[in-house]
């Protein structure tokens, strides 16, 4: 039976078995059931908030931040973070600055240093991974355990500065994190103290980062960033100690000074919280991106073989293209909640306008936006020159992706790296089977150990 059938079925009084449907199918088969409801009824109203489901509607929402707040998942978020974070807040104060304050940091030149950073990084571990797959007489590594999650913690450590870090430690204690504030939306108590103590763990590892850095100096090296900020460029002085740093975002922010007069001071424990907080936006995403783009294009043979060609061009923007298509079918943030804070009309003046009272859970569904049939032309089709506007991989609106450059050149690279090394490819007949092993994010993903760069 077709969902919205059955779930009229239930009596509204009965919440629970109405929710129960609900959560019942969204597991079984989410993508049927939000195109039912694009088509049938694209703003839910349900007993667990509102799903929105229309591109326009979600960018609604996402814009519109002193109606729609990050209210949901904020106070969990700075728990884990243990101090204030711009996707924890909306406003004037901390989000207007901690933003203002990123851009600088991650800036767009970043863009082609990150990428030569990530080729490096990810040719080393594919390297790796295929030696010892062959040491140990096997013919097949593990792409999340072996590639993905590595790579995405070692330029980690170069670009964002975590020097010293355990890959580990930074993979492990951020998803944690992630798994606490974005996934627990039931805030499962031991879900949320397990991400607070990983948070606090965080914490502790990068005030002793810092205290190092302080140690011998702030000044700019010749690290992966490449003096490329806003903070990059060598001291007048030119002095020695100033050399032992490396030129990285963590390195920026401890040279960085705003304006006086701004009202938030850049003292070493906001710079804890802002490079904590941008390992929780980027670490889990990366590594899942990685496998979940190759996964869709090696699903799709034709596909697989145009971007392989693709791959070979030194300009990366088709290839690039292949990567975000694949990723429109399989999202890290398929749906992110809002808190609506005052009454208002979504979707004023068209046929869907809902009204909306302050305290109202909406879930901004960015995964369904992306397949709205009334601004994406074809959207079941596989098209690599889509324009990147209908592209959400990002988020949208006020809280968008705020390292989207490196981001852009981190996760393309990471893949086409894999698809310039010859004999490595998911398996064939299991190039869907990420295996998740119970948790919310992929943990292996079974590729074929090809030949390495020097055979
Ligand atoms: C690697 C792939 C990445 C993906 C798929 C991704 C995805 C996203 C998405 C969907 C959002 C919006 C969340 C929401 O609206 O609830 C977001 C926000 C954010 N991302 Fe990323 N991200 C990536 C990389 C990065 C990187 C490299 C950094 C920083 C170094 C970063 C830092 C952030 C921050 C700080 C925010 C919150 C911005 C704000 O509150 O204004 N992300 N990201």
């Amino acid at each position: 039976m077709e969902f919205l059938a059955e779930y009229d079925a239930i009596p509204t009084a009965d919440a629970p078995g109405r929710v129960g449907l609900l959560r019942r199918r969204m597991k079984a088969d989410g993508p049927a059931l939000l195109r039912e409801l694009r088509e049938r009824r694209p703003v839910f109203v349900t007993p667990v908030g509102v799903f929105v489901t229309r591109m326009a509607d979600v960018m609604e929402v996402l814009s519109t931040p002193d109606v729609f707040t990050v209210g949901v998942y904020g106070p969990a978020l700075e728990e884990a973070l243990h101090g204030p974070f711009m996707l924890a807040r909306d406003g004037a104060d901390v989000h207007w600055h901690d933003r203002a304050h990123a851009q600088l940091m991650l800036p767009a030149e970043d863009v082609a240093p990150v990428r030569r950073l990530t080729a490096r990084i990810a040719d080393d571990a594919l390297d790796r991974a295929v030696a010892v797959a062959r040491m140990e007489g096997r013919t097949t590594f593990d792409y999340v355990q072996e590639y993905a999650a590595p790579v995405a913690a070692r330029v980690a450590r170069e670009y964002l500065g975590f020097t010293d870090v355990p890959e580990e430690t930074l993979h492990t204690l951020s998803q944690r994190v992630q798994r606490a504030v974005f996934v627990n939306q039931e805030r499962d108590p031991e879900v949320h103290a397990s991400g607070v103590a990983a948070g606090k763990e965080l914490h502790d590892v990068v005030a002793g980062v810092i205290a190092r850095r302080r140690a011998v100096g702030t000044g700019p090296g010749t690290g992966a960033a490449g003096g490329t900020g806003a903070a990059g460029g060598r001291p007048a002085d030119g002095s020695a100690q100033h050399e032992a740093t490396p030129d990285d975002v963590l390195g920026r922010m401890l040279r960085a000074s705003l304006p006086p007069g701004t009202g938030r001071e850049l003292d070493d424990e906001r710079i804890n919280h802002q490079l904590v907080g941008y390992l929780i936006g980027y670490q889990q995403n990366a590594a899942q991106c990685a496998a979940t783009a190759l996964k869709e294009l090696a699903s799709r043979p034709d596909e697989l073989a145009r971007a392989e060609r693709a791959a070979a061009d030194e300009d990366t923007a088709v290839f690039d293209g292949y990567v975000w298509e694949a990723l429109r079918f399989h999202p890290f943030v398929p749906s992110t909640p809002r808190l609506c804070v005052r009454d208002h009309v979504l979707a004023a003046g068209t046929p869907r306008a809902t009204p909306l009272a302050p305290g109202t859970v909406v879930h901004a569904h960015l995964a369904s936006a992306m397949f709205d049939g009334t601004v994406v032309e074809e959207p079941y089709a596989f098209r690599p020159d889509r324009t990147p506007v209908h592209n959400l991989v990002l988020g949208h609106g006020a809280h968008d992706c705020v390292g989207k450059y490196p981001a852009r050149a981190i996760v393309p690279e990471t893949v086409r790296r894999v698809l310039l090394r010859p004999g490595v490819r998911p398996l064939p007949g299991a190039v869907r089977d990420l295996d998740y092993a119970g948790t919310p994010y992929p943990q292996h993903y079974t590729v074929t150990a090809g030949a390495t760069a020097s055979s």
